[in-house]
């Protein structure tokens, strides 16, 4: 009998601090009308700048997850941690959580993965993989974001701050023989020739090309770090860029091809399928998805407009709250599927 990958059990966590689309009204020339039209969002989550990181978050979200799937978080064999907004720049939030859930004397290994808004999807098939081999019987996967942290929150930053929130989901990955259950097919994609289109690029390795005017080589017995310099902060290059558009037009083209090509590798069709879970990049992204898929509105799930877009986060925290409402059920064939930063995308086709 085959071994597939289960979900055995998840969970997610959201700060308490709601910001409204009128909050930002006080930072920055925008409006409730404006975000709502073009992107569905009326609130946000943001963490608390005292207490809450994105490892915290997803310590949380996983020991909701462990609770779900019946076990004690002693018994996870292997983490991997998703994010694009790690505690530190480097070690990755993979080892905090770790720590924090009191793991870090038994070893257990942790991996970060950086695929921004894929990042869910990309980890869950590493961890399927994992679980599939016979490595590991216990894998968590977590994704979790604190985008408000590094935002331009002024009228400068606009197209970005109003979309994105923070918050955690994760899942724990089991074994299991079961016929009618677990992870089916999953696919991947990138595109680097995009990479800059939707990026935070500063501070970063490439700093010397980004300041071609400065002279920056070993000259003098002189050689200091160029990781961040005056210009990256001058130029505002510390926050993130997105070339709006260009992301939606790609995005509702790749969407619906990577969820067709799962759909099809397993022997089914749209018309199959009892919940998708877009990662919660934009409403209008979802809706123009659905409408290219021919899909009901009770096959698709949105929360967007609660948390805003959480990049790694969005779709544990949505498959989540699907489950808790009761909109997810044993057997049920769900699909996940992500679009964002690298360009990447992915989907994962599953049995509940
Ligand atoms: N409030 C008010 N006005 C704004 C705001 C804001 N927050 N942001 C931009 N504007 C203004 C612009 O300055 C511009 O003004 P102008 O006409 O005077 O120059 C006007 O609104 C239109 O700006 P556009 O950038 O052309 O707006 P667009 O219709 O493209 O909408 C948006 C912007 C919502 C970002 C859109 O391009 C979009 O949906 N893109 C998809 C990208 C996306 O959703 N990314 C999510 C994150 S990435 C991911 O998860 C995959």
């Amino acid at each position: 009998m085959s071994i597939r990958t289960k979900i055995a059990g998840i969970g997610h966590f959201v700060p308490d601090q709601v910001i409204t689309n009128h909050d930002l009204e006080k930072l920055m020339d925008t409006s409730h009308e404006w975000i709502v039209e073009r992107t569905g969002i009326e609130q946000r989550r943001f963490a608390d700048r005292k207490t809450e990181t994105t490892s915290t978050m997803g310590t949380e979200a996983a020991k909701k997850a462990a609770a779900d799937a019946g076990i004690d978080v002693s018994d996870i064999d292997f983490i991997i941690f998703a994010t694009l907004s790690s505690d530190y720049f480097f070690p990755g939030s993979g080892v905090l959580t770790q720590r924090q859930l009191g793991l870090a004397e038994s070893g257990v290994g942790a991996l970060d993965v950086r695929n921004q808004c894929s990042g869910f999807v990309y980890a869950l098939t590493v961890g399927d993989t994992f679980v599939r081999s016979g490595l590991y019987k216990n894998v968590l996967v977590v994704g979790a974001e604190t985008h408000s942290m590094g935002l331009d929150f002024t009228t400068r930053g606009r197209d970005i701050s109003v979309i994105f929130g923070d918050g955690a989901g994760a899942v724990i990955l089991q074994p299991t023989t079961e016929e009618n259950q677990g992870i089916l097919t999953n696919s991947l994609h990138a595109d680097g020739r995009e990479a800059e289109e939707l990026s935070f690029i500063c501070p970063g390795s490439h700093s010397g090309i980004h300041d071609n005017e400065t002279d920056f080589g070993f000259s003098g017995g002189k050689f200091d770090s160029i990781f961040m310099t005056q210009k990256m902060l001058d130029e505002a290059k510390v926050f993130p860029y997105m070339n709006g558009k260009h992301v939606f037009k790609y995005a509702v083209k790749k969407f619906p091809e990577v969820i067709m090509k799962v759909i099809h590798a397993a022997g089914y069709q749209p018309t199959d399928i009892d919940l998708l879970i877009p990662h919660q990049a934009n409403l209008r992204i979802s809706q123009f998805v659905q409408k290219t898929l021919r899909l009901r509105d009770d096959q698709v799930f949105n929360n967007i407009q609660k948390y805003g877009n959480t990049t790694a986060a969005s779709i544990p925290i949505a498959l989540s709250e699907a489950k808790e409402s009761g909109r997810v059920k044993r057997g049920d064939l769900i699909c996940l599927a992500a679009f964002g930063s690298g360009f990447t995308w992915g989907a994962s086709l599953l049995r509940w």
